[in-house]
């Protein structure tokens, strides 16, 4: 069996510029999305990750008939052929997202047999809002050993108060709700610029979706929703992941199709550390210099537009390397800071009480080997080696490919040392 890992050489400041890959958390909800439309549909952008190809085998094994074509980054996925309304658990337990496909299959056939899902390990990520929800629009859900089962004869729009905005629960009521009879109301309704890519396209299938101030969604149910070609936005958290490997080395880079609109949080705590972030006009572009004494700054992670949880961890590597203390919170995953024990091996000074991690910055540091736990903190460590005096080793990378595209080539174009070592066990 091969067991690849990354070897990270301490790098020079990166240089150049960068082109960003379609988002992971918008193309997979968007594909499980198109099982609405029971016909051709086509994806552009599409990033080539290992959740995209995990996704595919899942539509797949419903009985979608997909090609796709990684040099022209497009999926045509045609899901006339659907029959099949069951998931099993080999496909199931490898992502999260495969919860997704919950909403639209109640829709369109009013029924659904899922493994519980799998995924990263933030916490025990429960799916009880979203089988709360679908139970109050009429489903009867039974859970027998590792399956869901869900039915329902007819389900009704209904009003939703969700305590927590949840991406997904948002995203599987939504599309639940594009079929159904009367309208539903989702308050406190997460706005994450990947929900808003998926109003868009459900809105070209011809749903109607309104969104309103506050995070509040109204879908009026239609009769039949078809097929579309869409345009996957690019990824706001490799855009931040990599301008933050051009800050712990030093470096300047640009990233012509930087969401720069869906960062602004974000980039506001770069500039507090001292570095020059300029946006294009229209919020498209992002244009970084890094400071060579960067201020360490605190944050908390809260949903869209606060902080994002995705870059809660690469953002932690900065710290590390700041001049001061940073008090860092997560306040979305439960287990989020699995990265801390890792980064501390590299010798940084962390200080982790909970949920709330103390970082005082350090002028150096030590290349390790690091074992990565779940996506974004794979890519924490992957930019730390960069950062780090000597060589450092990555393993556990399979979750650097199941959330990026290439990450790793993208930051080797920019000057980043990394080689893949494949050994025999
Ligand atoms: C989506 O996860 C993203 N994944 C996550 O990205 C992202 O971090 C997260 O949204 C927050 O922005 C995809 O889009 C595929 P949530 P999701 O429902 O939908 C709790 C990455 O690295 N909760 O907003 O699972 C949950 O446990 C991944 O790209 C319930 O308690 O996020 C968590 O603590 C990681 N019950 C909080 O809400 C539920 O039924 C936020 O979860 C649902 C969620």
């Amino acid at each position: 069996m091969t067991h690849p890992e990354l070897v990270i050489e301490s790098s020079p400041g990166l240089q150049g510029v960068a082109t960003l890959s379609g988002a992971k958390n918008a193309v997979l909800v968007i594909m499980a999305s198109l099982i609405l439309t029971g016909g051709k549909n086509t994806l552009y952008n599409v990033p080539f990750s290992h959740d995209v190809l995990q996704m595919i085998a899942l539509l797949e094994s419903l009985g979608a008939h997909i090609k796709m074509s990684r040099e022209t980054k497009t999926l045509f996925i045609d899901t006339s052929s659907i029959l099949s309304c069951a998931v099993s658990a080999d496909i199931m337990k490898k992502m999260r997202a495969s919860i997704l496909v919950m909403g639209p299959l109640l829709a369109r056939f009013n029924k659904a047999a899922i493994a519980l899902p799998g995924g990263c390990r933030l916490g025990d990520r429960p799916i009880d809002m979203h089988l709360h929800a679908f139970a109050q629009m009429g489903a009867e859900i039974a859970l027998e050993g590792h399956y869901l089962y869900a039915q329902a004869k007819k389900l009704h729009a209904r009003k939703f108060i969700l305590a927590y905005p949840s991406v997904g629960a948002t995203e599987n009521i939504m599309m639940a709700a594009t079929l159904v009879d009367g309208k539903t109301t989702i308050v406190n309704a997460a706005i994450e610029p990947e929900v808003l890519d998926l109003i868009a396209v459900l809105k070209k299938m011809g749903a109607d979706i309104s969104l309103f101030p506050a995070g509040v969604i109204e879908i009026v149910g239609v009769k039949e929703l078809h097929p579309v070609s869409h345009t996957i936005i690019m990824d706001r958290l490799e855009a931040g992941t990599l301008l933050l490997a051009a800050a712990v080395t030093g470096g300047q880079i640009a990233l012509p199709e930087g969401p720069g609109h869906s960062l602004e949080v974000f980039l506001e705590k770069l500039v507090e550390m001292g570095h020059i972030v300029d946006v294009g006009f229209d919020g498209i572009g992002i244009y970084f210099k890094a400071t060579q004494s960067p201020r360490a700054v605190s944050f908390k992670t809260m949903p869209y537009p606060g902080f994002p949880t995705d870059l809660q961890a690469p953002m932690m590597v900065a710290q590390c390397l700041a001049d001061g203390t940073s008090t860092i919170t997560e306040t979305v995953f439960e287990n989020r800071m699995l990265h801390v024990q890792e980064l501390q091996k590299m010798g940084a000074h962390i200080q982790l009480n909970g949920l709330v991690a103390q970082v005082k910055g350090v002028d150096m540091l030590f290349g390790a080997t690091l074992i990565a736990p779940d996506i974004r903190a794979s890519a924490a460590l992957l930019i730390a080696g960069l950062a780090a005096q000597g060589t450092s080793t990555l393993t556990g990378i399979h979750h650097l490919l199941r959330g990026y595209n290439d990450l790793s080539g993208s930051l080797r174009n920019l000057g980043a040392r990394i080689t893949m070592k494949t050994e025999l066990i």
